[in-house]
């Protein structure tokens, strides 16, 4: 199974660069075009939230007409530049997995790993939440999993991750929270956007991770003390490959021309075996 995992859009109206100059439109086309472009294609692709930059129903339109372009089943999860109401009235129309009122969780039951949406956005905040009431609602969803793996996926990461900037927004948990996913091996990942970086770390028994944005990103600043700021550097996605024999394993892939691939062509001073003129590694 190939889960694509886009993350962070922040798609503005026609004509309005997000933050004034990034163009978050032409970047969301990219990203679709390049997991058009993936050989084989993803069996399905999961878009960890801020779709839009101010959850307006203009931006959801756009998104909408671009999200349509793949021929693989959808899922989105809000992050708090996305408007829940909103989200739901746009995305919902075509999709019988969003609920109809409510926190939009879910899980999708139809691949061999199981997935499960996570809403953590609390309205009118940057940082989210996962309360008491979404953890019994994690919970009870995860013992309906019966061990089966799992992928859990939502916008704000519910784990520090050792950056000022990003640790004073993340998803502040309910007390029970880390022990609830220790207790369940099967989660293979939580996976997050967000702090439009790429960053992994151990949480809970299982793996957090974090996609980069697919449009602007947010610098590396390991400095105490500083705020985020926004930095050009190249946009990338997650593809999530699972193999019952090796569980999820995770790749990042940049979106953008960086020429076509080549084979390895070995200098004959290489110190390896000689009689391949040609090798893969
Ligand atoms: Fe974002
Ligand atoms: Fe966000």
């Amino acid at each position: 199974m190939i889960i694509a995992q886009l993350s962070d859009f922040h798609v503005r109206p026609h004509g309005q660069p997000a933050y004034g100059i990034v163009d978050t439109n032409a970047a969301t086309r990219q990203a679709i075009d390049a997991v058009l472009a993936l050989e084989p294609r993803p069996d399905c692709v999961i878009v960890t939230g801020d779709l839009c930059d101010c959850g307006l129903a203009e931006e959801y339109e756009i998104v909408r007409a671009e999200l349509e372009r793949l021929p693989m089943p959808v899922y989105a999860i809000p992050g708090n530049h996305d408007r829940r109401e909103v989200f739901a009235e746009a995305l919902g129309q075509d999709s019988a997995y969003l609920p109809k009122h409510g926190f939009l969780h879910y899980t999708v039951e139809d691949f061999p790993v199981r997935l499960i949406g996570l809403d953590t956005v609390v309205a009118g905040e940057s940082g989210g939440e996962i309360c008491a009431e979404r953890e019994a609602w994690l919970a009870e969803r995860l013992a309906e999993g019966q061990g089966r793996p799992t992928l859990i996926f939502m916008h704000h990461p519910p784990f520090a991750v050792g950056i000022d900037g990003m640790d004073c927004i993340p998803a502040r948990v309910s007390p029970g929270f880390v022990a609830l996913i220790a207790r369940h091996p099967e989660i293979e990942r939580v996976v997050c956007g967000h702090y439009h970086r790429p960053i992994q770390r151990r949480f809970a028994g299982t793996i957090g991770y974090v996609a980069p944005g697919t449009a602007h990103q947010v610098a590396l600043d390991l400095r105490p003390g500083t705020e985020n700021r926004l930095v050009m550097e190249p946009p990338a996605f997650a593809v999530h490959v699972w193999k019952p024999e090796t569980g999820i394993v995770s790749h990042l892939q940049p979106i953008g021309d960086y020429g076509s691939s080549r084979p390895f062509v070995l200098d004959p001073a290489y110190p390896g075996k000689q009689e391949a003129v040609v090798a893969y590694v």
